[in-house]
């Protein structure tokens, strides 16, 4: 695997310099993913004794989730000191089968020795605006302070270039106080939580996930094009000190201009 920094994006008001992993197909994503996981976890829990993640939702992370939860992972990580966040989550009941919840409990969290304190579920299942705040004092009360910095956010991105649940042309794209927000998203005519880009910047790390070339055109767009967060929320998301990973497959990377050598890992 060769990775490189990436020039600084051709995004006028953005000089971040993401780091780009491209690999073969979706099983090598999942693989390098769950490792990566692995590896920021022992870092964090020896470096500051315990490792907080927002997990994604969606599709994407699923098989990641789940490689994550094979044995030789699992025994690698000290759970009692790991926090588990979500960066957003449907407002739908967590046994709902569009709950991102479900999704991580199913694939990775009822396959690990993770205090059920430990795990900040985001509750769909009440109103939007008190699962917002619930999930905003979780995160202060746990940090100690007004700007949580997570130690590792893992994003998925969507076709229309949003992240987590910050959707093109919404209010949660431009919050600039708070660090959960509930947001009635047009198109899908219902209503989400979402970690704000006040929060997402204050990250250690963030990982974004795409695979398949229907998200090719879009990834091109956020990394290669103009900086326009309204329409492309992915590009809002800019860590102040901390670093911006970019996981891709192939074929989600084939819109790119320079093309990696692609090395198996
Ligand atoms: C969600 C996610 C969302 C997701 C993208 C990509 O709740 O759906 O937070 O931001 O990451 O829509 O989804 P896929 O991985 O399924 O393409």
């Amino acid at each position: 695997m060769i990775e490189r920094t990436s020039p600084p994006c051709t995004i006028d008001d953005m000089m971040y310099a993401p780091t780009l992993h491209v690999v073969e197909n979706p099983a090598e994503l999942a693989s390098f993913a769950a490792d990566f996981v692995v590896e920021r976890a022992r870092t964090a829990v020896a470096e500051r004794g315990c490792f907080v993640v927002a997990l994604a939702g969606g599709g994407t992370p699923k098989p990641v989730y789940e490689q994550l939860a094979h044995a030789e992972r699992v025994a690698a990580i000290d759970w009692e000191r790991v926090h588990v966040f979500f960066g957003d989550e449907r407002c739908v009941p967590p046994a709902d089968e569009q709950s991102n919840f479900r999704m991580a409990r199913e694939a990775l969290l009822e396959h690990v020795p993770l205090p059920e304190v430990n795990i900040h579920r985001m509750l769909g299942e009440v109103d939007p605006e008190v699962a917002a705040v619930t999930c905003e004092q979780q995160l202060k009360q746990l940090f100690r302070c007004e700007r949580p910095a997570i130690d590792l956010v893992l994003l998925g991105i969507g076709g229309d270039g949003h992240t987590a649940s910050l959707f093109p042309g919404t209010a949660a794209v431009r919050e600039r106080e708070r660090l959960v927000v509930a947001q009635y998203v047009d198109k899908l005519a219902s209503w989400r939580v979402t970690f704000t880009p006040v929060l997402l910047d204050a990250a250690h790390e963030v990982l974004f996930l795409a695979e398949g070339a229907g998200k090719a055109s879009v990834i091109r767009e956020i990394l290669e094009g103009t900086y326009r967060p309204d329409v492309l929320p992915s590009q809002r998301v800019q860590p102040r000190a901390g670093r911006v990973h970019w996981l891709l497959d192939r074929a989600a990377a084939g819109g790119l201009r320079e093309t990696l050598p692609r090395v198996g890992r």
